[in-house]
């Protein structure tokens, strides 16, 4: 099945809208250390390492890598001294998402729209514009729940995400680590044609993994959604926030009857943009007689709300799961037993509605422990990551939807009492 990139399914009214969001233009995470973070991604997930921002490019305060697989783009941002605001933040929270930053038309559109709808700028989020001689890029950025931050992003020139999509230089003072670069204090140089040479040392060996993961590629596409993490009684307040600031819709909701074990239980409501670009679930605890996953993830995020997870798509569930098991990633794991029903109860609904019965070979969805769920318009495949860090917070999600635009309700129970296991090892149900 061909999936379409949200970056497709844009419509030409999105031009007059400045809350019409083109693309997820990157997610920024603040990170301990960026350069050993960016190695992490590349060789678990099969990213590429391909742009960085640091002081041989004339940052003196952070360094930045830029992490690319598909239509994904990560930023790994680590603070260079104690006072920069991504030291400070690790320090609280530890490794996790800071920014979901949206491609717009004009940023500084935008933010005046959401700040007239209601939203506050981020510390230094006010309109800002990054130029050199090959165009502009300029950012706004707006708070959001807890930590974290939505900035707008527009691009002219050489910045076009069009053309950073096809190998272009992300932002100035971004070099290619494979070669093309900008010289320090700004200057940019040619991207792509041999400006500079290859940096041999640290720069060998991150060409050496962008090449193996060039032949051996994990086919991540997209960020399908996004989900964060609220404190319990504010989802409603966040829900709010997204429609009056954002102007996004709702999309879906499930309670705590949807999401609740013998022990545990929490509450979600999945907000929409506009042309459902990107969806954002937002989830608060619910009471349980133990420890949900959501108020674990608070406690342990200084009670702070941010994103639980990263939902990245990918057209072959099967071969990504097996891609990124072979390089070492943790998956949760499901009791055996889930098996013996879970094809009863997704194909007879597929069956109901006139669609196609799980195509994928069942055997092995067992054996690489995949989690299959349907609904009214198909199917979906999905897996979970443990969390990414020492820390049980942020984690990713692996999903392929064959016609399903849900989130798995039907693995909730399965899944949360797996998590429960989860938690009870570390010591946190
Ligand atoms: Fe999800």
């Amino acid at each position: 099945m061909t999936t379409l990139s949200p970056a497709t399914r844009t419509s030409s009214a999105a031009a007059t809208d400045p809350l019409q969001l083109i693309d997820v233009d990157h997610v920024r995470f603040h990170v301990g250390n960026a350069k050993q973070a960016a190695f992490f991604y590349a060789h678990c997930f099969g990213f590429q390492i391909e742009q960085v921002c640091d002081l041989t490019t004339g940052s003196r305060d952070a360094a930045h890598y830029l992490l690319t697989q598909g239509n994904i783009r990560f930023l790994l941002t680590s603070g260079l001294t104690y006072e920069h605001p991504a030291s400070t933040e690790v320090a609280l929270y530890g490794d996790g998402v800071k920014d979901v930053a949206f491609t717009v038309f004009d940023a500084e559109k935008a933010f005046e729209r959401a700040i007239k709808n209601g939203a506050t700028a981020a510390p230094g989020g006010e309109p800002r514009t990054l130029r050199d001689e090959h165009g502009t890029v300029t950012i706004a950025s707006i708070r959001t729940y807890g930590r974290c931050v939505h900035s707008f992003v527009s691009r002219t020139g050489a910045y076009e995400l069009t053309k950073v999509k096809q190998g272009a230089r992300f932002m100035p003072r971004f070099r290619h680590i494979d070669g093309s670069c900008a010289a320090p204090g700004g200057t940019a140089l040619q991207s792509g044609g041999g400006a500079c040479a290859p940096q041999l040392g640290a720069g060998s060996s991150i060409l050496a993994i962008n090449d193996y993961n060039r032949k051996n590629p994990c086919g991540l596409k997209y960020v399908d959604h996004l989900v964060g993490n609220v404190e319990m009684g504010k989802m409603n307040h966040w829900v709010a926030f997204y429609e009056n600031v954002l102007e996004f819709s709702m999309f879906k909701h499930f309670d705590d009857k949807d999401i609740s074990t013998e022990y545990s239980a929490l509450m979600s409501k999945v907000m929409a943009s506009g042309n459902n670009l990107i969806k954002m679930p937002i989830n608060e605890p619910a009471e349980g007689k133990k420890k949900s996953q959501v108020q674990e993830y608070l406690d342990w995020h200084m009670n702070t709300p941010g994103v639980q997870h990263l939902a990245l798509r990918t057209d072959d569930e099967l071969h990504s799961i097996a891609a990124l098991r072979s390089r070492g990633v943790d998956f949760l794991t499901l009791p055996d037993a889930y098996y013996d029903k879970v094809w009863d109860r997704v194909n007879s609904m597929l069956k109901q509605h006139g669609h196609e019965a799980v195509r994928e070979d069942h055997e092995a969805i067992r054996k690489l422990g995949i989690l299959v769920d349907s609904d009214d318009e198909g199917y979906l495949l999905q897996l979970f990551t443990k969390p990414l860090q020492d820390r049980p917070t942020l984690f990713f999600e692996i999903i392929c939807r064959r016609g399903s635009q849900s989130f798995g309700k039907g693995n909730f129970k399965a899944l949360f009492e797996a998590l429960e296991l989860e938690q009870e090892k570390r010591g946190n149900l």
